[in-house]
């Protein structure tokens, strides 16, 4: 796996059977300004997603990774990086699968309406000023069973056809993402808004979203340049959706 990675950008690689979360393990490390650390583990016994929920994934089958960098201070569209990650893994399953994957706001990874794979941002760093940020990968290569549940519908790439070499799967996706990472600092979301909205799931479709208070209803504009959700609600204009625990759902 070492042998493939970008080592100007990864300075270290920490490999586990199993973890708690590869997520919660990084975030014990020293997280450094411009350098990333990865963490891989095969199995995870209390892995994370997004609200609260519990990251179900089969050990040795699928893939369990995360990417600490510290930026040195707040980039100012910090609330679209978890877009931003959805992007890239997105776009680089995409290249190299040639497999229709779309983008559920805000950082759902979907092939026909069922996740194949999640994105989980931990930041941190407020008392100095820096910014320090956690991007957590769980993405379903062949998973057994759909315990994981929820409101979803799930795939994983062997129910797409695709077979693949986890090693490279992973090290293609490190090397993709610390160069975002890098790159974020100064080009932020902005300068991506238009390739996320060309692969939205549902874009000039119908929702709900649900979680905003008073529940929300109208058709999905795409996100903004700083990520934000756009719903052009009935006669009352575009609102603008920032928090991202809420949850879009046709309607
Ligand atoms: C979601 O869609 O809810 C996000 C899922 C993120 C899961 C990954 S698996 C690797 C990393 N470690 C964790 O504990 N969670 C993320």
């Amino acid at each position: 796996l070492s042998a493939t990675l970008n080592n100007q950008l990864i300075h270290s690689v920490s490999l586990f059977q199993s973890i708690e979360s590869t997520n919660s393990y990084l975030l014990t490390q020293p997280i450094d300004t411009g350098r990333a650390r990865l963490c891989v583990a095969e199995s995870q016994s209390a892995g994370r997603g997004r609200r609260g929920n519990e990251w179900l994934s089969a050990p040795y089958r699928n893939v369990m990774m995360s990417i600490s960098w510290g930026f040195e201070r707040w980039p100012e569209t910090i609330t679209g990086l978890g877009l931003a990650v959805a992007l890239e893994v997105a776009e680089y399953l995409r290249e190299s699968f040639h497999v229709d994957v779309q983008i559920k706001w805000p950082n759902d990874l979907m092939v026909n309406g069922a996740k194949l794979a999640g994105v989980l941002i931990d930041v941190g760093g407020e008392s100095t000023g820096a910014c320090n940020v956690v991007i957590g990968l769980g993405l379903n290569v062949h998973q057994p069973d759909w315990s994981q549940g929820g409101a979803y519908q799930w795939q994983d790439l062997s129910g797409l056809g695709i077979r693949c070499d986890r090693n490279e799967l992973v090290s293609g996706l490190a090397n993709r993402l610390v160069k975002m990472l890098s790159d974020f600092a100064t080009t932020g979301f902005a300068s991506r808004t238009a390739r996320w909205n060309s692969l939205s799931e549902y874009a000039g479709k119908r929702v709900r979203v649900l979680g905003v208070g008073d529940e929300l209803e109208g058709v999905m504009r795409g996100v903004d340049e700083m990520g934000a959700l756009l719903i052009d609600v009935d006669g009352q204009g575009v609102s603008r959706v920032v928090d991202s625990n809420v949850s879009v759902r046709l309607s």
